[in-house]
């Protein structure tokens, strides 16, 4: 997608100086996301270390941007050293760097099969091609989810009798939780760009705020009408017929189709099913989970540092961004990063193969 007229990727290998054995040497930049939306600032990353760090702070985020981080993260890694205790040691560091976006360990699996594979004088070049292909991938898949989106929205909107089509999403599912396009957001982008009357309903996302700094940003870089609303507008927006549609991304999917994403989205969900609003999640295939059933009881939800509940951050009046606590000093703080939505919930999955009900999720991939 394009930040002031320039198309950026979310993540892209760059070439640093060569190798005593003449082998070019890389190292992988990313949009820091912590900065946004106040700062836009590209960082380089040398090391897996470095690319660890950059996922369990967030300043790469989202589960399928965190798939291609793991697997740039795996390519440095066999930059470093090529050898199976290597690879094997790195592969586990990765893994646990964040726990329930499951694209992190389809890629760390996918990309350890490959070097595996090869000889060792290989696997360097090898690395760095299967990591660039999973990025491709996920462009191809996210445009395909995008159009599939598109085709809903536009059979939606035909017995839609407003001025604009309203659509409420969650988190941030866009073209910078992805390489590009985005998940919930690619069918918005399409519809956008198809000369449609999108407005989008973009819910802040407390308590790190993707939807008020991440989402916004991109829609606002796209020139898409969009509102910030607070988490706990949804349900009234519903019920007073201002949401026609509701979309949202997902970490993990069972196959069965329980919907496990942001904290929050179970809420929206309930919300929209009382309200007969349908709710969509836009689920690219490497965050299908296919081993599990039961989203309640096999998904590992993520608990972050309760700071993150405590305290907000933003951009004060002089130019200065600074966090400042909002809870009396000894309240305790809880912060699960991800709820389960399930099945009997969800009108439908957007996959890049078309859109299905979560009972026929398996069948579509067969
Ligand atoms: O904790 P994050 O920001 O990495 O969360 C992941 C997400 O961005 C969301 O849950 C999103 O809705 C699904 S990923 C496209």
């Amino acid at each position: 997608m394009k930040i002031d007229e320039k198309v950026y990727r979310t993540i892209w290998p760059i070439t640093g100086g060569v190798s005593p054995k003449n082998d070019a040497i890389f190292s992988v930049s990313i949009i820091d996301q912590t900065s946004l939306p106040h700062r836009f600032k590209v960082k380089e990353l040398g090391t897996l270390d470095e690319m660890i760090v950059a996922i369990k702070t967030m300043q790469v985020r989202g589960a399928p941007l965190i798939g291609a981080a793991a697997a740039y993260g795996m390519a440095l890694a066999v930059q470093e050293d090529a050898s199976n205790i290597h690879i094997e040691k790195c592969a586990n560091a990765l893994l646990q760097s964040r726990p329930t976006a499951v694209n992190l360990r389809w890629a760390v699996n996918r990309m350890q099969k490959i070097v595996a594979d090869l000889p060792l004088e290989a696997r360097n070049n090898g690395a760095w091609r299967e990591a660039a292909l999973i990025c491709d991938e996920d462009v191809q898949i996210n445009h395909a989810i995008g159009q599939h989106g598109l085709a809903l929205i536009q059979a939606a909107s035909a017995q839609n009798t407003h001025k604009s089509f309203n659509i409420l999403t969650h988190c941030n599912a866009g073209w910078l939780a992805t390489v590009d396009w985005g998940t919930a957001l690619a069918p918005i982008y399409k519809a956008h760009d198809a000369g449609m009357n999108i407005h989008v309903w973009v819910d802040e996302t407390r308590p790190r705020n993707q939807g008020a700094s991440l989402t916004a940003w991109e829609l606002g870089k796209h020139g898409i009408p969009h509102t910030v609303i607070s988490d706990n507008a949804g349900g009234h927006l519903m019920q007073h017929g201002q949401v026609d549609m509701v979309i949202v991304g997902a970490d993990r999917v069972t196959s069965t189709g329980d919907v496990c994403n942001k904290i929050g989205t179970y809420l929206k969900a309930l919300a929209a099913f009382d309200n007969q609003v349908p709710f969509y999640a836009a689920v690219p295939s490497p965050t299908i989970d296919w081993t599990i059933q039961d989203g309640l009881s096999d998904i590992e939800i993520e608990m972050r540092d309760a700071d993150e509940v405590s305290y907000m951050t933003g951009l004060t009046g002089d130019g200065t961004i600074e966090s400042v606590r909002i809870t009396p000093a000894h309240s305790h703080a809880l912060n699960p990063a991800f709820d389960v939505t399930p099945a009997r919930l969800v009108t439908g999955i957007i996959t890049e193969r078309g859109v299905t009900t979560p009972d026929k999720l398996k069948q579509l991939f067969e």
